[in-house]
């Protein structure tokens, strides 16, 4: 059982106890399962509704669970408008650093101002309630800018990795039929330019609802302008237009429903086509401000940074929404770990004073490689909290980060979660008890249990599917576009309760070890990419008949994408034509998908019925048994 293999159990110190907003994580998860809508209900009376909700919670046409039913908000006002009418309109809302070390503050009262203006400027445009937003940036203030801004017209705004390309970019704002692309001149990463609005200008060749471009000047290096489609930012912020509408500096926030959309987000399934997971204003809103409030124990003199990037669900819920909602102050960083050098992080923790302090396991292993020489450099001592999340975090990482980083006393907040779940599901409160590996036991109002292939919990100790049976407020509530994929993909392999696609173990004490995706979903760097997603950008290419894409184990990245392709007929393996259709598949989708290595096949294992068994390639490739081959085609 996991807790033999690593029998050390951190208890909380004394002094993080002493603070902690929640003294007992299983007196809370006891009292929340007495009454868990009453729960919710108190944590949503936290906020300020235009209307109070009639039913917390309706779950008469499951799994289209509703919240706050007939409640009324906007969650940019529990953001913004909320804060400025208090003294935190002076504290700082969001420390910005540049990758060159430029340095932007916002308070509350600065960034309502820009989202005010910005949210005139889309009115203008014509973007109004409901519409679609697609935002393509880099770590700029203006990318969270852009999101309030959307959320205050209540315009469902999708925001695309800017690490993602072309083809990426064109299936997603395809999809959302979005009217408008925010996007910037380039973004710094690693001391070189990614070109956003070249890549925006490609993808829209693709494209036919795309009216405006806005593009925010970051890199300043030559971009094409299309006359009458793309506009400069600062320009469209300087117009009158931008101040005048709600007079001053200001805009109305629009009243929205509880369950009216906030933003989709696209994530990677089983099948090429990204899926559109939809959030909404509402239950959002109250879930990721209780969770960020009650597991980073966060506090009002509290300095917050979470590395990741504003366009993956972990920046949405935890750079942007999460923060504001609470009144924090949040820190974002343009750039990569280690430039110029491998200190760069730490001497952003020491320069701003971080309190607490959320990333990846991937980016921890990257870290540790340098060496404890680079962050004992730093003044690490404000540092009260840490936290990670987007893969299993692996003893020795778990260890080195609690030991080097916190100082052996900082508890290490390992939350488990997902693009679907919004919010966190499974993670320890600062009170918990720490196993190193284990995102220990779920948040209070959560029920989480391991089932076999039958639907019967398994035993302590064995693994099987992590599923959750009750439902939560900030939970996807369809995919957009698409209800029978959500009712299929996460509500039909047990009926009445949600499919994580996750395999797990629970051990004695009730410790919750998460193992890893059991679908085609392949984490890379804690990026989720789908295998089919790859393939299909591998056949996009000329030479390539067919292609199959497996995850394997890889030293920092967690996993590393493999890939087996068939050449057409005409064409010969060589390895110049590896290194093209890796460059292929990083011009399509990104270069987080670039393949790590691509080997040429005569045929690929499938089923009789023609299903590329991926299994099969990975166990050859691990040296494994080959399981069960009776599908197999001759
Ligand atoms: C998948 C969801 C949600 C934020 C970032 C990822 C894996 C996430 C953990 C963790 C073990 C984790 C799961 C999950 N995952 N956090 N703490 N321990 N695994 O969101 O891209 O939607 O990916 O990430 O496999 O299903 P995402």
């Amino acid at each position: 059982m996991p807790n033999e293999i690593h029998p050390e159990i951190y208890p909380p110190s004394p002094e993080v106890m002493a603070a902690a907003y929640i003294k007992s994580h299983d007196e809370m998860i006891h009292k929340a399962s007495e009454d868990p809508e009453g729960f919710w209900a108190d944590r949503a009376r936290e906020f300020e509704w235009f209307k109070p909700w009639d039913k917390v919670l309706d779950d008469s046409n499951k799994p289209f669970f509703k919240w706050f039913v007939g409640g009324r908000t906007n969650i940019a006002y529990n953001c913004l408008d909320r804060h400025v009418k208090t003294w935190r309109r002076n504290k700082l809302a969001l420390i910005w650093e540049g990758e060159k070390g430029e340095v932007r503050t916002f308070s509350y009262h600065a960034l309502n101002r820009e989202v005010c203006k910005f949210s005139n400027v889309l009115r203008s445009m014509g973007v109004k309630k409901g519409d679609r937003v697609t935002i393509y940036m880099g770590r700029v203030p203006e990318l969270p800018i852009a999101m309030l801004a959307c959320a205050k017209v209540g315009a469902v705004h999708s925001v695309v990795y800017g690490g993602f390309s072309v083809e990426a970019l064109h299936g997603r704002i395809d999809d959302s039929q979005s009217n408008v692309v925010i996007t910037c001149d380039g973004s710094w990463m690693n001391g070189k330019i990614v070109e956003l609005k070249n890549i925006v200008d490609e993808a829209l060749k693709r494209c036919a609802t795309i009216e405006h471009v806005i593009v925010v000047k970051r890199t300043g290096q030559q971009v094409q302008m299309e006359s009458g489609r793309d506009y400069w930012y600062d320009d469209l912020m300087g117009l009158p237009v931008a101040r005048a509408l709600a007079g001053g500096n200001r805009s109305e926030t629009e009243v929205m429903d509880a369950e009216d959309p906030l933003f989709l987000l696209y994530t990677s399934g089983t099948t090429g086509k990204p899926k559109a997971i939809l959030h909404t204003h509402g239950g959002y809103m109250v879930g990721v401000a209780t969770t960020l409030q009650w597991a980073f124990d966060l506090k009002e003199e509290d300095r917050w940074w979470c590395t990741a990037d504003p366009g993956w669900i972990t920046g949405h819920s935890y750079i942007v929404y999460g923060p504001m909602l609470l009144g924090a102050t949040s820190f974002m960083y343009e750039g990569a770990p280690t430039f110029p050098y491998p200190n760069r992080w730490w001497s952003m923790i020491e320069k701003y004073g971080i309190n607490v302090f959320y990333t990846a396991p991937t980016a921890i292993r990257g870290l540790m490689r340098f060496g404890e020489a680079w962050p004992n450099r730093h003044d690490l001592s404000a540092l009260r909290l840490l936290g990670t999340v987007g893969e299993p975090i692996n003893p020795e990482a778990w260890r080195w980060y609690h030991r080097v980083i916190g100082k052996g006393k900082c508890p290490i907040i390992d939350t488990w979660w997902q693009t679907e779940t919004g919010m966190f599901m499974i993670t320890p409160l600062p009170a918990t008890p720490l196993k190193p590996g284990s995102a220990t036991k779920p948040f209070p109002g959560i029920i989480a249990d391991i089932y076999d292939e039958a639907g019967k919990p398994v035993a302590p100790g064995e693994e099987g599917f992590l599923v959750l049976k009750n439902p939560w407020p900030a939970m996807m509530r369809t995919i957009y576009n698409d209800p029978d994929r959500y009712v299929q993909q996460y509500w039909s392999k047990y009926p009445g309760v949600y499919f994580t696609g996750d395999s797990a173990r629970k051990d004695a004490d009730g410790y919750i070890w998460v193992i890893g995706r059991v679908d085609d979903v392949i984490k890379v760097s804690g990026y989720r990419l789908g295998t089919a997603e790859v393939e299909s950008a591998l056949v996009s290419h000329p030479a390539v008949a067919e292609a199959a894409a497996i995850g394997l184990h890889h030293e920092i990245k967690g996993h590393a994408i493999h890939t087996y392709v068939m050449l057409k007929a005409g064409y010969e393996p060589s390895e110049a034509l590896a290194e093209e259709l890796k460059a292929h598949v990083g011009h399509e989708m990104g270069p987080i998908a670039k393949p790590e290595k691509i080997t040429f096949v005569k045929q690929l294992p499938k089923t009789r019925s023609g299903k590329i068994m991926r299994r099969v390639l990975k166990a050859r490739a691990q040296g494994l048994p080959e399981g069960d081959l009776t599908t197999l085609e001759e």
